[in-house]
């Protein structure tokens, strides 16, 4: 076996972070996006002695239980690579994968529950970001996500099967607004062009829809056509924000100041009977029915913690802390995006919960400046996870239970080392499916200080 051979192969076992295990000439090969059971025809772009990497050309053979995408746009689109797998085939994949985590890196635990399912299987996404950009270059202005295994070009993925159908009939009108427009993209290596990236965020309990057109500010559209033809859609929701973003930056991201078209800059979500109030720019966990479900792990994992002070670390917009705090005693939240932190702090007020307070700081930097003394605390981390030397200062508050809630399990397991080190065992996990049809989990796990 060498670098750039193409070589047949029978998948036979998965790993975290979607990569199919196939056997050959007495090696390991792991082959990105190959799903077990599957024979792919793949091109090695690594070999070592007893390992090599690939990445799939075509598959070969299905596995048999695959079953036809749901989504037209699956083949193109490089959103969803799990469409051809029965629900019920992605839970226990995902399950798996992340049970083999904790046995490669030697975590024990007490209990590994069953994994639990997203209520809704489709359209479950309340928050879609689209690319402006070219089916392939120099070609018409299209919109949407990213095409299979390119950076560049951009597949008008308008009839998504999980963004909200809301969204869809949105993302289909500002790209038919922006192709009549005749502006041109903006193109990421020149820094030339106009339209950026589209993103529609929906309240899923609430019906409350936000949309932002992120432009650059190098050229002028009249805006008042669309914002008129965006509210006379017949959606199941209702437009309450539209606004426009300036971009000049470098950054191939949703940020920047904007100017508001029509209505507001937030949105209203409700989960478990409470009221959050979501700006543009604040977190909120994208699946909002699986973060019901998720929540209610958390809670459940805390368990009766009325004489317990509460610290909620990486807060958002502090939903975990205010849908636990009528069980707590106390809640102290901790979030870097001071926007996230108002909201947090509105938030508990709307709802009338006096017993949470959220402030601002960078978990990374300064957790052992923190003044407060918890009793347990809940960590909820971004995708990239929390460095070990921040989760050292964290563990050294030696509070007796901690639950962690991840989307990122390596990140978890780097995590959960350190807290066996530092004297702390696992006594529950349990994955929810937040993410079906991608290779996604959301793990929770409660830590307790062994005596
Ligand atoms: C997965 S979200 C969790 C939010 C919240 N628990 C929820 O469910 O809505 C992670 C949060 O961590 C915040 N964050 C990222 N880096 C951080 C840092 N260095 N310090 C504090 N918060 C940070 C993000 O802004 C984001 O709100």
């Amino acid at each position: 076996m060498k670098k750039n051979e193409k070589v047949e192969i029978l998948i036979e076992d998965m790993r975290y972070s979607n990569l199919g295990v196939g056997y050959l000439e007495g090696r390991e090969v792991k082959i990105k996006n190959a799903l077990l059971g599957q024979v792919v025809e793949a091109s090695l772009s690594k070999v070592k002695s007893k390992t090599a990497k690939g990445k799939v050309n075509k598959v070969v053979k299905r596995a048999d239980y695959e079953i036809e995408a749901k989504c037209e746009h699956y083949n193109e689109c490089g959103g969803c690579s799990r469409q051809t797998v029965p629900i019920e085939k992605q839970l226990e994949l995902k399950n798996n994968m992340v049970k083999d985590l904790f046995k490669r890196n030697e975590i024990s635990y007490e209990e590994f529950e069953p994994i639990e399912k997203s209520p809704i299987e489709y359209y479950y996404r309340n928050k879609m970001e689209y690319s402006f950009g070219d089916e392939s270059f120099g070609g018409e202005l299209n919109l949407g996500m990213h095409k299979k295994g390119h950076f560049y070009d951009v597949v008008n993925t308008i009839n998504c099967t999980i963004a909200s159908e809301d969204s869809n009939k949105i993302h289909k009108l500002v790209l038919d607004f922006a192709r009549n427009s005749g502006k041109a993209k903006y193109h990421i290596k020149r820094h030339i062009g106009y339209f950026r990236h589209l993103s529609v965020r929906k309240g899923f309990n609430t019906g409350e829809i936000l949309v932002g057109i992120v432009t650059t500010t190098q050229e002028d559209v009249n805006y008042d056509e669309l914002v008129k033809d965006m509210l006379n859609l017949e959606l199941d929701g209702k437009i309450v924000g539209i606004l426009r973003i300036k971009n000049d930056g470098w950054g191939d991201v949703v940020a920047g100041e904007y100017d508001i078209l029509f209505g507001r800059d937030y949105y209203y979500e409700e989960i478990l009977g409470l009221k959050f109030k979501v700006s543009f720019y604040s977190f909120f966990q994208t699946n909002p029915l699986g973060a019901e479900v998720l929540y209610s792990v958390v809670k459940e994992y805390l368990g009766d913690a009325k004489d317990k002070k509460i610290m909620e670390l990486f807060s958002g917009t502090g939903t975990i802390g205010q849908i636990i705090s009528e069980n707590s005693k106390e809640v102290f939240g901790v979030e870097l995006i001071n926007d996230a932190v108002e909201m947090a702090n509105e938030n508990a007020k709307l709802n009338n919960i006096t017993n949470c307070h959220f402030i601002q700081g960078d978990l990374f930097k300064e957790v052992d400046k923190l003044e407060f003394k918890p009793d347990t605390i809940i960590v909820d981390p971004p995708r990239y996870g929390i460095p070990n030397k921040a989760f050292k200062k964290i563990l050294d508050f030696n509070v007796n239970e901690i639950v962690y809630v991840s989307c990122n399990p390596q990140g978890l397991m780097d995590n959960l080392k350190l807290a066996n080190e530092m004297g702390y065992k696992v006594t529950k996990v349990r994955c929810i499916d937040m993410f079906p049809h991608t290779p996604h989990v959301e793990t929770v796990v409660k830590l307790k200080l062994a005596l």
